[in-house]
């Protein structure tokens, strides 16, 4: 090394140092704290459902994403993004498992953007990865089968760079797919009665109420300081004596939440994939960006609170007087046959971290070393398999996520995951006192040519290059 680059080098060092130091000083969490002891002011919007049109005994869904305005706080209109001229989100898409859908998704934006099937089975060019980019004015089609079980899942854009901006301003829905598992008859069902959609996620608002986004380079992503539910600040939804299911979804850029319910149990009874093998007592879930999670919740004569550690309140669930449907909680739902060892025939590690040199000021968030590269295949992964990925963190905390795929968690530090953590699952925390192992059965769709994508769904470091492609070849 040449005096100069060493003099250059020492004063870069010393200029971050003393950055980071602001930094850290500066960085602490704005979140507004709301308290359980308040009455919600709010009624909580309710996203529709979207019907399909049937034809040839395909299912027919029409998605548009385009601008809007959505009113947050009243007397104050704010500049959103949104599917189907709604002020704000998209509506609720309910899928059948076992039937054929199309749907359509058509960019009334003015820059190019795609709609991702968060958690589905689907062929890779159905998928919407960033690879399945919509120009403004174009329409897109995706059309598969439903082949997995009643889960609840989210749609959401994922054009490379800007799927944190997309999302932030209001892009993104929930995908309910039902089946005929018969313990879900004996559950709470009814659309927006019993049976609750929950995204939550964090904004910070401008002084002229418009949506404030930024990137943050560092390892929770960006976080804000109001806690939003389906659009609306500090909700109450009115609902039956009994039980109540909430469709929870962290549809945040980076912040993970901590959640329980003050004023009545909370169970859980279904993780990102669909049901668990039976419902799990829970005082507190942890949420992290992409994670869903069911829970019921038995709402008696007095309000009951769904809360997090840092929001406080984040939804009074206030009971209307009339009896619920539905009364005991089957004792099993679901059958999981668990990923053996003895079926395992590959092995790999995926190391997350941030591998910029000391030099450097920006984050360079990677996966075994390297950025998002939409022209290179990671790895290349056989259909028919069944392969075991360990996930580690060397710095930061990051939430795993692989296209296409629900896995089963094989180990958490070691040990066999918790009950509530044993159920499918597509999106994983992991930070460096997590280590995680999982398991997952290639058995659905190959394609040499179209990949699917793996990574980090804490959106700043997704959007940071955070992200990587595997092909399943036959
Ligand atoms: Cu919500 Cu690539 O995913
Ligand atoms: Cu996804
Ligand atoms: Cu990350």
């Amino acid at each position: 090394m040449k005096r100069t680059s060493i003099v250059v080098g020492l004063v870069t060092t010393v200029v971050v140092v003393i950055l980071s130091a602001i930094f850290l000083i500066g960085a602490s969490d704005p979140a507004e704290r709301i308290s359980t002891n308040t009455t919600a002011v709010a009624r909580l919007s309710i996203p529709p459902l979207l019907e399909p049109t049937i034809e040839n005994g395909i299912s027919h869904y029409t998605l548009m994403i385009g601008t809007a305005e959505h009113n947050y706080m009243q007397g104050r209109m704010t500049d959103t993004y949104s599917y189907n001229g709604m002020s704000v989100l998209g509506p609720t898409l309910r899928l059948r498992s076992g039937a054929s859908v199309a749907i359509s998704v058509t960019n009334a934006l003015e820059e190019v953007t795609t709609t991702h099937w968060h958690g589905a089975d689907v062929p890779a060019e159905d998928d919407g990865g960033p690879h399945s980019m919509i120009v403004p004015g174009a329409t897109w089609i995706a059309d598969f089968d439903v082949i997995q079980p009643a889960a609840t899942l989210w749609y959401h854009p994922h054009a490379h760079g800007f799927t944190a901006e997309h999302v932030y301003y209001g892009a993104a829905g929930l995908i309910i797919i039902e089946d005929d598992n018969p313990a879900a008859a004996s559950l709470p069902s009814t659309y927006g009665v019993d049976d609750i959609p929950v995204i939550i996620q964090d904004r910070t608002f401008k002084d002229d109420g418009q949506l404030d986004f930024s990137i943050d380079q560092g390892e929770d992503g960006q976080l804000y300081s109001t806690l939003t539910v389906n659009g609306t600040i500090n909700p109450f939804i009115e609902v039956p004596n009994g039980l109540v299911r909430l469709r929870l979804l962290n549809g945040s850029q980076g912040r993970v939440y901590r959640l329980g319910v003050h004023g009545a149990d909370m169970t859980k009874i279904a993780s990102d994939g669909g049901y668990l093998a039976r419902p799990v007592a829970l005082e507190q879930l942890v949420l992290a960006p992409g994670d869903r999670a069911e829970v019921i919740v038995n709402v008696g004569s007095e309000s009951a609170a769904l809360v997090d550690t840092t929001f406080g309140r984040v939804l009074e669930l206030r009971p209307n007087g009339l009896a619920s449907r539905t009364g005991v909680l089957p004792d099993e739902l679901a059958t999981i046959e668990r990923i053996s060892e003895s079926e395992i025939t590959v092995n790999r590690h995926f190391r997350m971290g941030d591998v910029r040199n000391f030099w450097e000021f920006d984050a360079r968030w990677a996966i075994n070393g390297v950025q998002f590269d939409m022209d290179r295949i990671d790895f290349t992964v056989q259909l028919g398999d069944t392969e075991r990925w360990t996930l580690t963190s060397d710095d930061g905390q990051h939430v795993f996520h692989p296209h296409q795929i629900q896995f089963q968690i094989l180990a958490i530090n070691g040990e066999p995951p918790p009950p509530e953590e044993a159920g499918w699952e597509d999106s994983v925390l992991v930070n460096p006192d997590r280590e995680v192992v999982i398991a997952t059965r290639f058995k659905s769709y190959a394609a040499e040519e179209t990949p699917y994508m793996f990574h980090c769904h804490i959106l700043d470091h997704e959007d940071l290059g955070m992200m990587g492609q595997f092909v399943i070849v036959e």
